[in-house]
């Protein structure tokens, strides 16, 4: 296979990963965490920030949100005043891998 063929294909897997998690993210979270609404959790611009300050590269970042979206709990929690306010996120039931993915899309997303 010709190299152009091949950076054509990673390409068209990149970009459909991207959309896969895209769409889980907007089915899943994105009814709570909007871009301008805080009536039901923190917007999600806000919890990435937060994520990255604490977080810097996408390897932590990554285990570190989808371990917690995995299994909500005050103890590791970025957003104490959140919980206080909200009430603790639940548990989605939502596997590992797939959190996994989302967590690596917000980390790429760039608005
Ligand atoms: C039913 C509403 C709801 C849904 C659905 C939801 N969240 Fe949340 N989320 C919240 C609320 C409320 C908070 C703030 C309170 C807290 O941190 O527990 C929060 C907080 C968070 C935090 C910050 C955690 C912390 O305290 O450090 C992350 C990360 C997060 N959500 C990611 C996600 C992801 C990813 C999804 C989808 C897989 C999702 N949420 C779906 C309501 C929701």
């Amino acid at each position: 296979m010709g190299k152009a063929v091949l950076i054509f294909f990673s390409f068209c897997s990149l970009a459909f990963a991207t959309d896969i998690y895209e769409t889980i993210f907007d089915g899943n979270c994105g009814s709570c965490h909007t871009i301008k609404d805080t009536s039901s959790a923190p917007l999600i611009q806000n919890v990435i920030k937060k994520y990255k300050e604490k977080y810097p590269t996408k390897k932590e970042f990554v285990k570190a949100l989808s371990n917690w979206v995995y299994k909500p709990n005050k103890k590791n929690s970025l957003f104490p005043e959140a919980i206080k306010h909200y009430s603790l996120m639940p548990e989605l039931g939502i596997d590992k891998e797939t959190l996994q993915g989302i967590a690596a899309y917000l980390y790429d997303k760039k608005d």
